[in-house]
């Protein structure tokens, strides 16, 4: 640990995992009255990766952290610090960093977990720069992780054609080449909290055989609300990131927002101007991983070998809570 002293902040290892189980489009067609035709023109998705039984979300999580850990260099225990980003833990605790922290032998690390939907990965990015750049920590390990197969309703052709399962990790280091965090912006409105949840499992509704009944441990959406507040919140947090940064939007090299909805991202980068090739998308082929959307979208896009030093990609999420937040990274000249 060190002190009194500050430190740029840059992501120095990506890492990700997708199960290798696909659920296509006309599987769902078998599952619940829909269309490949509905559900593509509708959301853009065609496929996305389901778990398998036992594999959870701190499995996928640890394997997506081996991968970020190598490619930065540092050793499970050199880490200081692992933070999870997940709205299906293993359990409701112990955190499913701590698991991680296990799984990985990150022995000298402390660990908790991160609870702001699909904005996870945003929201932990920040907590982990903040760390770096007061000099509380070193190292940090971001790891977003969910198995939302475990909480989707497949015989709800409203939301189970959205969502997929998958990992992904991010080393946040104070030195080394990689990709800087820049300003960050965040925000919340609880007032819209029943827009989308999952009722039951929490003290509110314990487990009981009337919640399972109900079904009620089950993603529950009001879709259409959740997509208006969706378009209008990324375009207001990604304007205020950009402010703040003091960066204009033509200086934005790569957009990539939050894959819940091929129709929000398009709306979205209508009222930026990024051209569309620019605007990076994962939503055809993983569907909506709520927090790791984002990670295993920039995962990808840094394995094009397409950013440039230099370059700013701009990250915006929205999700549960409500909760949204972007970020801007920026590519090291190093
Ligand atoms: N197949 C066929 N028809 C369907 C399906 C389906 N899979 N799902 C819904 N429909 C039907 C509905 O029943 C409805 O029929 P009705 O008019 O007879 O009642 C009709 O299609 C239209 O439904 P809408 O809800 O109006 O469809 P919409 O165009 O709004 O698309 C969707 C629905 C895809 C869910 C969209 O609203 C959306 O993407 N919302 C936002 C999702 C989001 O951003 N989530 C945020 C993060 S997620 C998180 O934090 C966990």
């Amino acid at each position: 640990m060190i002190n009194n002293q500050r430190f740029t902040p840059r992501i120095t290892g990506l890492g990700a995992y997708l199960p290798e189980k696909i659920l296509s489009n006309s599987d769902l067609e078998a599952m619940v009255e829909t269309t490949d035709d509905w559900i593509v023109s509708r959301t853009g998705m065609k496929e996305r990766r389901i778990a398998h039984a036992e594999e959870f979300t701190s499995d996928m999580g640890a394997k997506a952290a081996l991968i970020a850990l190598e490619k930065a260099g540092v050793l499970a225990t050199d880490v200081d610090l692992i933070i999870c980003a997940t709205l299906t833990p293993d359990y409701t605790f112990p955190s499913t960093a701590a698991l991680l922290q296990k799984e990985l032998g990150a022995i000298n690390a402390a660990a908790f977990d991160v609870q702001a939907a699909c904005s996870g990965f945003i929201y932990g990015l920040s907590i982990a720069k903040a760390y770096v750049t007061s000099g509380i920590y070193k190292n940090i390990l971001l790891v977003a992780s969910e198995k939302l197969s475990s909480i989707v309703n497949y015989k709800d052709r409203n939301t189970c054609v959205l969502f997929g399962d998958g990992a992904c990790a991010a080393l946040i280091a104070n030195e080394g080449p990689g990709l800087v965090v820049g300003e960050t912006s965040l925000g919340a409105d609880g007032e819209q909290a029943s827009l989308l949840m999952l009722p039951a499992g929490g003290a509110r509704h314990p487990a009981s055989l009337e919640t399972v009944e109900k079904e009620m441990h089950f993603i529950f959406m009001d879709g259409k609300e959740t997509f208006k507040h969706a378009v209008r919140r990324m375009e207001a947090a990604a304007k205020e990131v950009l402010e703040k940064s003091g960066l204009k939007e033509a200086e934005i090299s790569w957009l990539i927002p939050h894959q819940a909805n091929i129709r929000i991202i398009d709306a979205m980068a209508k009222r930026f101007s990024v051209p569309d090739e620019r605007v990076y998308k994962t939503v055809h082929k993983y569907g909506n991983t709520s927090a790791s959307s984002i990670g295993i979208a920039l995962f990808d896009l840094m394995n094009e070998g397409v950013v440039n030093k230099g370059e700013h990609l701009l990250l915006v999420a929205f999700g549960a809570g409500l909760t949204w937040g972007a970020t801007i990274l920026t590519a090291t000249e190093e």
